[in-house]
């Protein structure tokens, strides 16, 4: 544990020496302000890095990430992360991102317990009953759990959609356009599920 924390700090040196390396600009470019094209809203799972599966560089993501990839109406957290990205950076794209074997979405689904979190996990069980009419027939527990999972991600992306944000957003403007994505974590790979744009 001490070594893999103190290694943390040292990696933290290394990758300025990289980038000074590779552009002595860097960090006064990113100093000067942000101007991201993108808001990420992903799971907290450590297994879905937002900008690394993208490819992007520090300055091109706006993140903000919770258990499930939830857009819930009530979260102040989540509401302010989007205000802020559509109405003052504004993004062009918001991406949801869910991903297959989230720890979230099977707790929705298999009725466990794990404490505090089991309120959150409320938000998630309601999207299995508004979706129950295709979900229940699936009898395999791993196809329903991938299907829940895209569920999951097609209903939050819905949600987004609903926003004050979002609707003020495509009064005055074409952006930001919303997608849904699935990632694959056993191959690295992402799978769109929906896009809804302002037409
Ligand atoms: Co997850």
């Amino acid at each position: 544990m001490e070594n893999f924390y103190n290694k943390l700090l040292e990696n933290n040196k290394k990758w300025v020496a990289e980038k000074i390396d590779a552009d002595p600009e860097f960090f006064h470019k990113l100093a000067s302000g942000q101007k991201p094209p993108l808001l990420w809203i992903g799971c907290s799972d450590s297994r879905v890095p937002a900008n690394e599966i993208i490819g992007a560089m520090p300055g091109e993501v706006f993140v903000h990430r919770n258990i499930a990839n939830m857009v819930i109406h009530t979260d102040m957290n989540m509401l302010s992360v989007l205000d802020y990205a559509v109405s003052i950076l504004d993004v062009k794209h918001i991406i949801v991102c869910g991903h297959y074997g989230c720890g979230g979405v099977l707790a929705a689904m298999d009725e466990k317990h794990y404490g505090l979190v089991d309120n959150w996990v409320h938000h998630i069980k309601d999207v299995y009953r508004f979706n129950k009419a295709e979900l229940n027939p699936i009898e395999d527990h791993q196809m329903r759990f991938r299907r829940f999972v895209e569920l999951n991600v097609i209903e939050q992306v819905q949600d987004l959609q609903k926003t004050a944000t979002i609707q003020t957003a495509w009064q005055s403007k074409k952006t930001p356009s919303l997608h849904g994505w699935v990632y694959d974590i056993s191959n690295g790979l992402v799978k769109e599920l929906i896009t809804l744009t302002n037409q």
